[in-house]
This record gives C-alpha cells, sequence and structure tokens, in this order.
C-alpha cells in the first residue's frame, strides 16, 4: 500500500502560448506526471481545454498524463480523451447521476488507463464507497474545481484517512493550494501525489520548487 510520492505540476498554470516549452521544463525539473486540468464551464465555471490540445501535448510529454476532468458529461468524452493519450482519468463523483459510474471506471481500465474519481471539499469521500473496487487513484481536492491560485482548505485533510477506512488502497492526489508551505500535512494525512500549479509554474526555479516540496513531503511522512 505504500505508495511513491509523485508531484504533479499542473499545466492551468502555464503560459499556454509556450505548452511543449511548459511541458519540457517540468519534466526536465523533475516532474513524476503532468496534470491537465478540464473544465467544461458547467461543471465549473470555468473553460480550459480538451482532447485536441491533450493529444498535442502528448506528443511533446514524456511523462504520464493525469487528466483531470471536471465536466459534467464524462461518458460523452472518456474515450476522445483515452484517445488524446491520457494515462490516468479521473473524473468527479458529483456527476453520478448522470450515468453509470462503474462502468466507466471500468470501461477506463478496459481501455488500459488507470480509473479515478475525485471529490470536491464539500463532498464527503463515503460517497466513493460503491466505487472502491473500481478506483486506482482518488483526487481529493483542497480547494473548490475551477480556478488555480486558491488557499488549501486544510479541513480536507481527514477525508484520506476514511478513505482508508472504506478499503481503497489505491493511490490518493490531493489538489488545489499545494506548496512548500502544505504539501507536510497533506502527506502526513496519507496522500502520495500532489498537484501543484502555482506553487511549480510560478517558482524563478522549477527544479529547486519541485526538490523543495519532495523535501517538505518527506518531513510530512516521517513528522
Ligand atoms: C483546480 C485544479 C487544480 C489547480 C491547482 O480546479 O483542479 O489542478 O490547477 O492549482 P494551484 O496549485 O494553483 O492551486
Ligand atoms: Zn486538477
Amino acid at each position: 500500500m505504500a505508495h511513491p510520492l509523485r508531484i504533479a505540476p499542473s499545466l492551468l498554470a502555464a503560459d499556454f502560448a509556450h505548452l511543449a516549452d511548459e511541458i519540457r521544463s517540468v519534466e526536465a525539473a523533475g516532474a513524476d506526471w503532468l496534470h491537465l486540468d478540464v473544465m467544461d464551464g458547467h461543471f465549473v465555471p470555468n473553460l480550459t481545454f480538451g482532447p485536441p490540445v491533450v493529444a498535442a501535448m502528448n506528443r511533446v510529454a514524456t511523462l504520464p498524463l493525469d487528466v483531470h476532468l471536471m465536466i459534467t458529461d464524462p461518458w460523452q468524452y472518456a474515450d476522445a480523451f483515452l484517445d488524446a493519450g491520457a494515462d490516468l482519468l479521473t473524473f468527479h463523483v458529483e456527476v453520478e447521476e448522470g450515468g453509470d459510474v462503474a462502468a466507466l471506471l471500468r470501461h477506463i481500465r478496459a481501455r488500459g488507463a488507470k480509473a479515478g474519481l475525485s471529490v470536491q471539499p464539500d463532498t464527503p469521500v463515503e460517497r466513493l464507497a460503491p466505487y472502491v473496487a473500481e478506483l486506482d487513484l482518488v483526487l481529493v481536492m483542497s480547494v473548490f474545481a475551477g480556478f488555480g491560485g486558491q488557499k488549501f482548505m486544510p479541513e480536507v485533510l481527514p477525508k484520506v484517512g476514511r478513505l482508508r477506512e472504506l478499503g481503497f488502497a489505491g493511490e490518493v492526489s490531493m489538489d488545489g493550494g499545494i506548496g512548500p508551505g502544505t504539501i507536510a500535512q497533506s502527506r502526513a494525512a496519507g496522500t502520495n501525489v500532489f498537484v501543484a500549479g502555482t506553487a511549480v509554474f510560478g517558482a524563478a526555479d522549477r527544479t529547486s520548487r519541485i526538490a523543495e516540496l519532495r523535501e517538505h513531503a518527506a518531513a510530512g511522512a516521517s513528522a
């Protein structure tokens, strides 16, 4: 159950006019996964990019693409993102009235990708209980989905322990407001994948920042 510590820079904070350079930059700086935030202007009040841009990033990237769908209808678009090169595909449990969640998770896995579900800060992780057997990853939002640069919400931290009590043994990712000042507490709570947009892309030296994140996470693990 000990999953590797992974730093996943969120391209939401990258310069969209230079995506190829931004991807190469964080790959050279020591990132583990590339986190891609897909927003539909409906599930969240913001729009980002769709499958063609993910496919373009996939042509440049060598690291796994961790695609976070903040969209109301993942059933309609999952295949397009898998075709585009998503290695992990995560959608939100809050859309569950729109279709068969377990069937979509199984479909993602059948296509050779890792399947994930995410929970907003005000959604209890107990909503994931029916799907634990179909999940490779749970993405715990530590801000309300929609925008980068928001303040970390420490009240979500106990969710990681509750997920383990539900029997979930896969990878746990935390997303929103993760930086040198918040990563240790997230690691201490049991998170192993750390999504960081502003903290990585906003750093003058991205290599040092990713190293700093790893050091603070390690301190949290041994705390
Ligand atoms: C928010 C996104 C996050 C966001 C994180 O909806 O899911 O991935 O980009 O950005 P920071 O690290 O700036 O909070
Ligand atoms: Zn995200």
